[in-house]
């Protein structure tokens, strides 16, 4: 395979800039003509790269980018999918650096630079890797089989229309393998392929009590306080063993076997480095299980965010009329998004007292995914990283989720490969996102070895 010429290198990096300079911001319709802006920025880059053909698909919400290279039928197809919109930015004031102003600084774990940008890592870094790959194997004459890229702008908002887009084009989307790269690696020196996705509920309270806001001596104290009640319902969906209390919430888990913990626990981890990473002084989670169990195969509970009453300078005395969180779960293998979030609804409206209403609005979701290792995709996988870094890769299951991954599944038939190599540290979601060239170009060099290992062992299977 060949390597990247350092012009190239160069050319790939401002490329990547020019793309993470746009604020493909999904979830906010200030920047819906940013958010089309990328998607023919991306039409274009794949047209340039290679494929034959090109298209946008307009849908409700974003559109959605395809493109093909076709080049016998009688060959395997790979269908790579990623994503251009990114989450916002904020609290942008958090940042050292403008977040669509790329720059690259030098960091403690990347040595050769980094890029720092809203969506460096997650994921217009990692899936521009796809495009380029796809140029390296076109121009050296070495793409092995077919390709087809999908590229969305709504995987931060839930991929609400893709759905219905991969319904609608089957046939357009048929392939052997789905490939993407928007998860991570356990480090630079220790690869890793992500072999398991969470499933996610994602759902929102609102807590009334009077019908106004009211002044806080004259009915405090006779009146039920929406915060105090918000407060001491979230309080409650947690037993003293940090476990979640809803009935029947780990219903279906199925408990992974003493062989795959004792598996998990030989990747290299290490508290100590976990901690100082993100300045705790100590972890917290469910009894029973280790940190890196807790972050992958058990589901969670967590407040994204909660607010109400004054919260601007100084101080008011007030009673808020009304208090509001929004509350995700993470959910794993045996659980069904939508069966839980019915039980979430039932349980948090059993917990309120009588003296305030609950209104529950349900926001997106969808199921936990296994990629198993027995699968070609993994194992072409395993072969490209294997030479690309000089050590073996470790199966990981991975804690974030992509909801239209079990989808693919159920739709298309096929199953995904997570070729992720982005690091926990790189803040995706966080203030101060950023792609470490290192895995940049790792990521180029290394998807060409996956088509060919892939394509190898597609043929040695049929003989
Ligand atoms: N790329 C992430 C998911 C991810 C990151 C998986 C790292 C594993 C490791 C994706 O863009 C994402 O952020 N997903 C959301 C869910 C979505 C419905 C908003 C998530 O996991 O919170
Ligand atoms: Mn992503
Ligand atoms: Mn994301």
């Amino acid at each position: 395979m060949a390597t990247i010429l350092p012009a190239d290198k160069q050319r790939f990096i401002d490329e990547l800039i020019d793309l993470l300079k746009i604020p493909t911001i999904s979830a906010d319709s200030k920047y819906n003509d940013d958010i089309k802006k990328g998607a023919s920025w991306v039409q274009n880059a794949l047209s340039k790269a290679g494929c034959t053909v090109t298209e946008i698909f307009p849908t409700k919400g974003h559109p959605i980018v395809y493109g093909e290279r076709l080049i016998d039928p009688n060959l395997p197809t790979v269908l790579v999918y990623g994503h251009y919109d990114v989450q916002p930015p904020d609290p942008v004031e958090l940042w050292d650096s403008p977040p669509f102003e790329p720059i690259i600084k030098k960091t403690d774990l990347h040595q050769e630079g980094a890029i720092f940008a809203r969506g460096a890592c997650d994921d217009k870094g990692q899936m521009y890797m796809h495009i380029k790959a796809l140029e390296m194997m076109v121009t050296h004459g070495e793409l092995p089989c077919n390709v087809k890229f999908m590229i969305e702008g709504e995987e931060e908002v839930g991929s609400d229309n893709l759905e219905l887009f991969i319904q609608e084009h089957k046939e357009k989307l048929a392939n052997d393998v789905i490939l993407i790269s928007d998860t991570g690696m356990i480090s630079n020196t220790q690869p890793s392929i992500t072999t398991g996705l969470r499933g996610l509920s994602y759902m929102e309270v609102v807590i009334t009590g009077p019908n106004r806001d009211l002044h806080s001596g004259l009915y405090g104290g006779a009146v039920a306080n929406p915060i105090n009640i918000l407060t001491q319902m979230i309080a409650q969906l947690h037993d003293d063993n940090n476990r979640i209390t809803i009935p029947g919430f780990y219903e279906g888990v199925e408990d992974s076997s003493k062989e795959e913990r004792a598996e998990m626990a030989k990747a290299p981890f290490s508290l100590e480095d976990y901690k100082n990473e993100i300045k705790i002084p100590a972890v917290h989670g469910e009894t029973g299980y280790t940190t890196l169990e807790r972050n992958s195969i058990r589901p969670t509970l967590d407040v994204n965010g909660i607010w109400g009453g004054y919260t601007g300078e100084g101080a008011k005395t007030v009673i808020a009329s009304k208090a509001h969180a929004k509350i995700s779960m993470r959910l794993v293998p045996g659980q069904d998004w939508e069966v839980i979030s019915d039980l979430f609804t039932k349980h948090f409206k059993s917990i309120a007292p009588e003296s305030v209403s609950v209104e529950i609005i349900k926001h997106h979701g969808g199921q936990a995914y296994v990629t198993p290792t027995d699968n070609i995709g993994y194992q072409a996988a395993h072969k490209a990283y294997a030479e690309t870094f000089g050590t073996d890769p470790i199966p990981q299951k991975g804690g974030g989720s992509i909801p239209i991954v079990p989808l693919f599944e159920d739709v298309l038939g096929t199953k995904s490969v997570l070729m992720g190599f982005g690091l926990d540290s790189d803040a995706i979601h966080s203030p101060n996102e950023h792609f470490g060239l290192f895995n940049f170009f790792k990521g180029i060099e290394t998807i060409p070895l996956f088509y060919k290992h892939y394509v190898d062992l597609v043929n040695e299977n049929k003989n």
